[in-house]
């Protein structure tokens, strides 16, 4: 039995969840073995309570669950996101979920905002350093307020931190037959952090002699991002650099309302959530797309033993685009609720 830690978080984040909920039961109801539980932490508890999420809670994930699953986290009352940072921030440090997989897959040439691009040339994966870079918290104010204030934000970049992501993207292209690996970093301006990760894609490079190593700096790789998106199958990058990249990418594939990941420490309790945020304006009006939500479901269930769920999850999908049963972002009529129970009576149909 797996066990999974749900939090719907805020905004949309709720909304969304709910229909995540309902193909998790659809898929338990057809004899998967998960069950479970829905905590409530996010901006509503916060403001109430004080609490954002306790550490203890974060020892019972990591003991007693396999996976968490996130919604989204952001409020308008919060401004400063303070609790999004110990809920979203602190579960990726805490549980050491180094590896930010993002996949970008176009899958209805209808949905792609480029010209000409069908859905062979969208099909690539970022993979985004989660636990350091500029995320790492280091820094801090001088002067603060003052005509003199000094605000220093530091990107730490470490041996290990850099070598395994790398690694990661390099095994996953190995594994699933991607022929390219592509590192990004903005080594022509920031020199020390990267020198290392220009030095480590090389060396471990080295070890996968099959795979064509790539390298293009930010600014060049968000240009060919929309340019000639075709040349990628993997994209491996920092944290920051991979955060604005994905942003882009799940627009080439749809919006955001379709783009899902993952938040891994392999082997261990990994974390999944949509790629967008909480976009607080459509909370509870049955307007946000839950197909981010839900891809997400089918790469968390992926990544706890069956691909198969996933492969299905997006069949559900790929028929609900062509057949225009989806919400107003991508063309459809489709509530929040209702776009769920299209998924779901997809899933339960014979094949
Ligand atoms: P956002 O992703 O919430 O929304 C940006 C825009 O994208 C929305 O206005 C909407 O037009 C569209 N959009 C996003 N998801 C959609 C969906 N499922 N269906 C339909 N349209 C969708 O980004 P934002 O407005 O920059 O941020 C809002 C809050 O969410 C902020 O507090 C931010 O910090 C937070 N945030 C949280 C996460 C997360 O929890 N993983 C990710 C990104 C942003
Ligand atoms: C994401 C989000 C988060 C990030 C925010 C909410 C801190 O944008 O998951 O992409 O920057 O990592
Ligand atoms: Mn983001």
């Amino acid at each position: 039995m797996k066990k999974i830690a749900v939090i719907p978080g805020d905004g949309i984040g709720i909304d969304v969840t709910a229909e995540a909920l309902k193909v998790m039961a659809a898929a338990q109801a057809s004899g998967l073995p998960i069950t479970w539980d829905v905590f409530d932490y996010g901006a509503e508890k916060f403001l109430a309570t004080g609490i954002t999420l306790p550490d203890s809670e974060v020892e019972n994930f990591r003991r007693n669950y396999d996976a968490i699953y996130v919604g989204a986290v952001g409020d308008p009352r919060v401004p400063d996101m303070r609790h999004a940072k110990d809920i979203l921030l602190g579960l990726r440090f805490k549980l050491d979920l180094y590896v930010n997989y993002r996949p970008v897959k176009l899958y209805d040439e209808s949905l792609c905002p480029l010209k000409g691009k069908s859905i062979k040339d969208i099909d690539f994966v970022v993979f985004r350093e989660n636990t350091e870079g500029m995320y790492a918290g280091i820094g801090g104010h001088l002067k603060q307020g003052t005509p003199d204030e000094v605000a220093l934000q530091v990107s730490a970049n470490t041996r290990k931190g850099v070598e395994r992501i790398i690694r990661y993207a390099f095994e996953f292209a190995k594994k699933s037959g991607r022929k390219r690996v592509t590192m990004s970093d903005k080594s022509n301006a920031m020199r020390f952090e990267g020198d290392l990760w220009q030095r480590t894609f090389y060396e471990v490079g080295e070890e996968y002699p099959d795979i064509e190593k790539q390298h293009w700096y930010i600014d060049a790789l968000l240009m060919q991002m929309v340019k000639k998106p075709e040349q990628f199958d993997v994209i491996v990058t920092c944290n920051m650099f991979g955060d604005i990249a994905t942003d882009l990418g799940g627009q080439l594939a749809g919006g955001l309302g379709l783009a899902a990941s993952g938040n891994l420490n392999p082997g261990h309790t990994s974390l999944f959530e949509p790629v967008h945020g909480s976009a607080p304006k459509y909370h509870g009006q049955d307007v946000a797309n839950p197909l981010a939500a839900i891809l997400t479901v089918g790469v968390m269930l992926e990544y706890l033993g069956w691909p198969q769920w996933n492969k299905k999850i997006e069949k559900a999908v790929i028929q609900a685009i062509k057949t225009g049963n989806v919400p107003r972002d991508l063309g459809g009529k489709l509530g929040t609720k209702a776009s769920g129970d299209y998924i779901v009576s997809r899933l339960v149909t014979p094949e």
